[in-house]
């Protein structure tokens, strides 16, 4: 990781000139948009923890409080995940009508994205994607998992055509790593995707927002390019079963009335917001959402990892050692100045950024507590703290890699191929209500015409995946050229 390019976060830090708006809020308060996060700053100079809370305010969204993981846990037979239990996510919209349609096994999917901006993928990326597999194995439903490489393309300076395509094959390459089952998983990139029926919804959702909502919700000024005030209704329009014909059918009437589900972080709600306002005026169905928090950069809360900032992030690619070093070096404690100290009053696991990889990464809820209870009480020292948080991020990249190693290119070709999915969604409910087509095992496609539909002939669509695999080859290349002739790698 000696160089990593400028680039754009998951969601996050931009270097200047890919910012999306210059209409800069008051830098000491809390701001968390689709293109930066950053919590307060404090009068003493210091950045706060991001307020979560607050934002469930600001943003008029619903805490997923003991009464909805206990419905969860009712309906879905199924413990609520870690993240849930931990407030991790923490928040959402209509979970419960999500969990309605379970009870009934009306049909409802799962959609989820990422920004491909750099093939640094870090381990704040894989949080949602490793969640989504979970909600995925539990619900048994469709996801979908949309790749804007056109979104990364817009806003930024630098980046090429090219390049944003190389990296949605990289980047899919690591989401399929998480473990989806492709027989209930789509992955496309907008480059490759966008027309048809999908092209029709979006065109539909555009006609809908005026350039003033566009400003109000995100910002945008007259030195916006057109394409980023316009992305919304990309990112927006996936939300609908009817851009999606291969997997829920022609029919409109039918599909109008089928949901998803968007596991996202926080800080896309915006585009969100907006889809529910519009899905209303289309007369399609509105996406529930549930909302995670941020993995703090290792500099510690208030701010998130970053691709584009080394030190503030483990990476996937990251060997045990730099996991070690990086922990050990940068990760910010909550311990006391000294030994003595530290034992007689004890620490604060609340800001030890070690404490809080554990919240992710460790499953067992006992040990969780005792391991703070230690540390708060002095028991455990620093170190000690950082040694448990290290074992574990070890074992979770070096079983990230080992996956990620099996994903060929054959493998992403078929999670991106247009083709129907299988789900059968709740066990314990006969799916009676077939509105969604039951696709059988041995390939047959449903039959539609290529104009109109959504669906690519699988000529364009093998071409288009060639297309995106030299892409990748390419910035693999050109980046193996880069380390040789910087010669050397960091500690
Ligand atoms: N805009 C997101 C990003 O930059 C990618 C994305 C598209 C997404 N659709 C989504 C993320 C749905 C979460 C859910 O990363």
């Amino acid at each position: 990781m000696a160089s990593a390019p400028a680039t754009v976060d998951h969601v996050g830090h931009v270097p200047v000139d890919d910012v999306a708006s210059p209409e800069d809020t008051n830098p000491s308060k809390q701001d968390i948009n689709p293109w930066s996060v950053s919590g307060e700053v404090g009068d003493d100079g210091k950045v706060k923890a991001i307020d979560y809370t607050k934002l469930i305010d600001e943003f008029g969204t619903s805490k997923i409080d003991d009464a909805l993981l206990q419905r969860w846990e009712k309906v879905t037979g199924q413990k609520p995940h870690r993240f849930m239990r931990r407030g991790i996510f923490f928040s959402h919209r209509d979970l419960h009508m999500i969990l309605d349609r379970y009870e009934k096994n009306d049909p409802f999917f799962l959609y989820t994205g990422r920004g491909p901006s750099s093939d640094s993928m870090h381990i704040g990326h894989t949080q949602v994607f490793d969640f989504v597999k979970w909600l995925q194995e539990t619900l048994d439903v469709p996801l979908i998992v949309m790749l804007t490489d056109d979104e990364k393309y817009l806003f930024s300076e630098k980046r090429t055509v090219e390049e944003v395509m190389g990296y949605s094959r990289t980047n899919a390459m690591d989401i399929i790593a998480a473990g989806f089952d492709p027989k209930k998983t789509f992955i496309f990139s907008d480059f490759a995707y966008v027309g048809g029926a999908f092209y029709k919804n979006i065109v539909r959702f555009a006609k809908r927002v005026t350039y003033n909502t566009a400003k109000a919700i995100f910002g945008f000024d007259g030195s916006s390019n057109i394409g980023k005030i316009h992305f919304a209704s990309i990112q927006g329009a996936t939300s609908f079963a009817s851009s999606f014909p291969h997997i829920f059918g022609h029919d409109e009437k039918k599909t109008s009335s089928i949901p998803c589900l968007i596991p996202c972080a926080i800080d896309q709600d915006p585009y969100f917001r907006l889809t529910r306002d519009c899905a209303q005026g289309l007369k399609f169905a509105k996406p529930a959402l549930i909302h995670m928090r941020f993995l703090d950069a290792l500099q510690g809360p208030g701010s998130k990892m970053s691709a584009s900032d080394d030190n503030s992030a483990i990476f996937l690619s990251d060997t045990a050692k730099q996991i070690k070093n990086k922990i050990n070096k940068y990760a910010f404690s909550g311990g006391r100045e000294t030994l003595e100290e530290h034992r007689e009053k004890g620490g604060n696991a609340d800001v030890d950024v070690a404490y809080q990889y554990l919240t992710f990464f460790l499953e067992d809820d006992d040990e969780l507590k005792r391991i703070k209870d230690e540390y708060n009480s002095g028991k455990l020292l620093t170190g000690e703290l950082k040694a448990i948080c290290i074992e574990h991020l070890q074992k979770y990249v070096g079983t990230f890699q080992e996956r990620r190693s099996k994903v060929s290119d054959a493998v992403v070709d078929e999670f991106m191929s247009v083709r129907p999915l299988e789900w059968k969604g709740n066990p314990r409910v006969p799916r009676a209500d077939l509105v969604v087509p039951v696709t059988k095992t041995d390939g047959a496609t449903p039959t539609g015409d290529a104009a109109g539909t959504g669906e690519l002939s699988k000529n364009a669509m093998k071409k288009l995946l060639k297309e995106q695999q030299i892409a990748a080859k390419k910035a693999q290349k050109a980046k193996e050229k880069e380390a040789a002739a910087e010669g050397g790698s960091e500690a």
